[in-house]
């Protein structure tokens, strides 16, 4: 079977998902899992631009250095090379419906469906919050790490 491939979406691809990234890549080379992971955003504003300052610090503070990941826009072409497509939230999820192609190979659902006990919940846009969103941002990309790990180690 080939390696399970995972793209975390949601809006700049600055705050959200690159943390989402970060925290899977972490969680995997602990866990001697095998994944190939990616993100990119619904919008296009931050394209080609490294990670908000307040993300690449949390990551670091983490021990993660994510200053060499560059945002990108999510394309049609993304659920036609990953197995699993995971919005950041139901807006995303809703935006990423729309760009759909109708016959692909994505698995595509919302991040936080993924945890126990968050089926439904967004990963909150930390980008106009505080240090205390982005925590929150991180704790809840973690949880769903652990949880992706759980599933691909299967
Ligand atoms: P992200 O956060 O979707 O988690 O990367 C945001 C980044 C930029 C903007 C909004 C959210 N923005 O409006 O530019």
């Amino acid at each position: 079977m080939s390696q399970p491939s995972v793209l975390f979406v949601c809006l700049g691809n600055i705050c959200r998902s690159p943390l989402a990234e970060a925290a899977l890549r972490a969680r995997a080379v602990e866990a001697g899992v095998a994944i190939t992971i990616d993100s990119a955003g619904t919008g296009d504003w931050h394209v080609g631009r490294p990670p908000d300052p307040r993300a690449q610090a949390l990551a670091l503070a983490h021990g993660i250095d994510i200053s060499s990941y560059r945002a990108r826009q999510v394309t049609a072409e993304d659920f036609h090379r990953f197995g699993h497509v995971y919005a950041l939230d139901p807006q995303n999820l809703k935006d990423l419906h729309r760009i759909e192609p109708s016959h692909h190979i994505a698995d595509l659902r919302l991040l936080m469906d993924m945890v126990p006990g968050r089926k439904g919940t967004a990963v909150i846009d930390p980008y106009y919050g505080d240090e205390h969103d982005f925590e929150q941002a991180w704790a809840d990309v973690c949880a769903a790490a652990d949880a992706l790990v759980k599933r691909f180690r299967r």
